[in-house]
């Protein structure tokens, strides 16, 4: 089993090798998504971020759901997505009977795509848990919602295009896990879940496979890890 409370370097299907079965708590990924981004129809768009994103639009393997599952002691998983994986995701998660809820985040300033299409301003979280898995929170951490600028500070700070609230992932974090669970991201980015885990006192593990995300990644994790005093104390049993 891999040493937990650590980032690694790796190609998540090559990582998950080295994860025992039946052994994280929660998942929460945000793989990359499937987007039809086209230069020729939206020019305006393809400034810098629009460029940067180039290389997270093509999706994922789904065949990772596969191995996730095997991993999981119960489908305890939260998956951001964009509107094209909805469906793949849900048929995927209502075969293995799990129960699901579609969670949304909003954007108050999202870009100004007009021409034929809706404002890019909603993203899409879909939660699937197996029947019997308890959700925890409160009030305010159970909110279906979730509204905040497009968090432009956070990426100009952590240099990643798609960085999620930090807020949003500890609301996760807090409403599917305890102290001392371990919780799983293989699609780790600039570390928001890893970093969310420490905050909240749970065990993780993470991969990213972008040696330059890596970095800045392991960099948050060690900041919050000393902001926290030290690496998490509680056990994950
Ligand atoms: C949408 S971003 C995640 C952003 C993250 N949630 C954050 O807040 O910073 C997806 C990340 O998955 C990484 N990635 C893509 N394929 C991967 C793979 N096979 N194994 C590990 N990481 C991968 C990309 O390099 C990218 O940084």
């Amino acid at each position: 089993m891999l040493k937990t409370n650590e980032v690694y370097n790796m190609d998540c299907m090559e990582g998950l090798k080295l994860i025992d079965d039946n052994s994280i708590d929660l998942v929460i990924i945000d793989p990359p998504y499937l987007l039809s981004i086209n230069k020729l129809k939206h020019p305006n768009l393809f400034n810098n971020y629009a460029n940067e994103l180039i290389n997270l639009k093509d999706g994922f393997d789904m065949k990772v759901l596969d191995i996730l599952v095997k991993k999981m002691k119960k489908i305890n998983i939260y998956i951001y997505c964009s509107k094209r994986q909805v469906q793949g995701l849900m048929d995927y998660f209502i075969k293995k009977n799990c129960n699901y809820e579609i969670l949304t985040w909003h954007k108050l300033n999202p870009s100004p795509l007009i021409n034929n299409n809706y404002l890019p301003d909603t993203e899409y979280i879909l939660f699937f848990r197996d029947k019997g898995v308890k959700l925890y929170g409160n009030y305010h951490t159970k909110k279906k919602y979730y509204i905040s600028g497009t968090n432009k500070l956070d990426k100009i700070k952590y240099k990643h295009p798609t960085i999620k609230p930090l807020q949003l992932i500890e609301y996760h974090i807090e409403n599917s896990s305890k102290e001392g669970d371990l919780i799983l991201d293989c699609f780790a980015g600039s570390g928001t879940t890893l970093v969310g885990a420490i905050n909240k006192k749970r065990n993780f593990i993470g991969f990213e496979i972008n040696k330059e995300y890596y970095e800045i990644a392991k960099k948050r994790i060690e900041e919050a890890k000393m902001l926290n005093g030290g690496a998490n104390e509680k056990s994950s049993n």
